[in-house]
């Protein structure tokens, strides 16, 4: 497997207790929450305009996050369509104190840029 990330680091953000279980795992759903916002990040800084999630492509969790956990979401611009835009995103997570990264998961996010009406618009060249 990779031990390097993949693209541009955008979010680091802690894994708290409010985003787990009574296990104390923290939910998958709060990791791609976060793997969104970073995406939506990258997508208005090419877009230069409102942009929205319109698909993403299959995801599996490869290791779990625990709550104290820093995770720490890249991302990778990978195409520009006419008004879309496709960004790969990988999150990793930081466990104690040694800093070390491990992938926790990734996916490929489609973003569409929506003008004020909330009509897809074209992606400046
Ligand atoms: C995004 C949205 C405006 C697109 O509307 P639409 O009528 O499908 O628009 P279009 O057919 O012109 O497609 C726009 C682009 O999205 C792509 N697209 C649309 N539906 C898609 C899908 N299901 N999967 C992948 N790409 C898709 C098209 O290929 C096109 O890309 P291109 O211009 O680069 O070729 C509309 O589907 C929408 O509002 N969806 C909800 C988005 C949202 O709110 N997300 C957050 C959910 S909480």
């Amino acid at each position: 497997m990779n031990d390097t990330p993949r693209g541009n680091l955008t979010i680091r953000t802690l894994a708290m207790p409010a985003d787990s279980n009574p296990s104390g795992d923290i939910f998958g759903g709060w990791v791609l929450s976060q793997m969104d916002i970073a995406a939506g990040i990258c997508a208005v800084e090419r877009a230069r305009c409102r942009t929205v999630t319109v698909a993403l492509d299959s995801m599996s969790f490869i290791l779990p996050v625990k709550i104290g956990d820093v995770l720490c979401v890249y991302t990778e611009l990978i195409g520009v369509g006419n008004t879309s835009i496709d960004i790969h995103v990988e999150a990793w997570s930081q466990r104690g104190r040694t800093g070390n990264e491990k992938k926790v998961t990734e996916a490929k996010f489609k973003f569409v840029a929506l003008d004020d009406d909330g009509r897809p618009t074209p992606v400046p060249k």
